[in-house]
């Protein structure tokens, strides 16, 4: 019975590290990946494989593709591909830091680290902007439904999509602002997470209200603060059957749909974006037949 990487159906945990990786070498290939199928258990690292690993390995996923880049007024949205996707899961940061070495030294003959963020729950789920993030994730059945590829047939019954962005947020903008504006970037109020009609048409969660669309675009989000120095921001991660529910998001967000560009970007913006499938698990390891192995 093929089953998800467990994690995309848990909580956050209170800290992560996300490491994602070029490839150098096709020769080590295959050699790595069989020890990371070995390592991986979906639960203390969930991987996700790039269309240029996937590619490499002579196969293609139907829905992985690249993430796309896009410029509007004001406003670039990059892609910075990358072949490897893990996302370490824990509680203790030393542990994720040996974790980390294992990891790269074990991938060495064949990837090389191409990025490495440290990130981390803060009061309990909120963005380091203060506000509630994950409020209207979908649950149960419904995020399994939202995040998990089904009717596929083996090998890729149980995966899921994933899209990630690193966010760096400018908090004296930020902060140089009133709350009712912040609330208003928004479009709920800080204090006590009720969202509020009276929000204009670019707070965000109008602009990324899931129902909106047609169809519908439910993600399960498990986004994650980051902080480095005194940079720092929120790495979005939306998982989906398809990448096309964050897509048409994006679109709205950007202001694709009727030339309104979200709040959000006022004081944040992606520096990076990123996407990739992750593959399922098969009596307790990962499922990587999709790709011939
Ligand atoms: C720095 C970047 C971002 C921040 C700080 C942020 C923050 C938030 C917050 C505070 C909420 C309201 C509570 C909730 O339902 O989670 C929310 C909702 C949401 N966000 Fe974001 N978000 C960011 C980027 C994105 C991106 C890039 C997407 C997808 C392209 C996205 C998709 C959504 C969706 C689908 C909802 C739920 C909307 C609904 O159905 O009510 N967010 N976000």
């Amino acid at each position: 019975m093929p089953t998800p990487q467990p994690a995309i159906l848990e909580p956050n945990p209170p800290l992560a590290r996300f490491l994602s990786f070029s490839l150098h070498s096709v020769d080590g290939i295959e050699h790595c990946l069989r020890e990371l199928q070995e390592l991986v258990d979906g639960e203390s690292i969930v991987v996700g494989f790039g269309e240029s690993l996937v590619r490499t390995l002579g196969h293609s996923i139907d829905g992985l593709r690249i993430f796309p880049a896009m410029t509007m007024p004001g406003l670039d949205i990059p892609s910075t591909p990358a072949a490897l996707w893990c996302w370490l899961r824990g509680s203790d940061r030393g542990e994720l830091f040996h974790q980390s070495r294992l990891l790269v030294a074990m991938m060495m003959p064949a990837f090389t680290l191409a990025d490495c963020i440290d990130s981390f729950t803060y009061d309990h789920k909120r963005d380091l902007s203060g506000y509630e993030d994950g409020t209207e994730n979908p649950e149960g059945e419904d995020a399994v439904n939202a995040a998990i590829v089904k009717n596929r047939g083996a090998g890729l019954d149980g995966s899921s999509f994933v899209a990630v962005q690193q966010w760096l947020h400018d908090f004296e903008t930020f902060d140089a602002m009133e709350t009712s504006q912040q609330d208003d970037i928004i479009g709920r109020h800080v204090e006590d997470n009720e969202e509020f009609d009276a929000a204009p048409e670019s707070a965000h969660v109008k602009r990324s209200a899931q129902e909106s669309f047609e169809p519908e675009a439910f993600m399960l989000r498990h986004s994650m603060p980051w902080a480095a120095d005194t940079q720092g921001g929120l790495v979005f991660v939306a998982f989906g059957h398809s990448l096309d529910a964050f897509e048409a998001v994006l679109n709205r967000m950007v202001g694709k749909d009727d030339g309104i560009q979200d709040a959000l970007f006022s004081f944040t913006h992606p520096v990076t974006g990123n996407y990739y499938w992750c593959p399922p698990m098969k009596q307790g390891a990962l499922d990587l037949s999709a790709l011939g192995i």
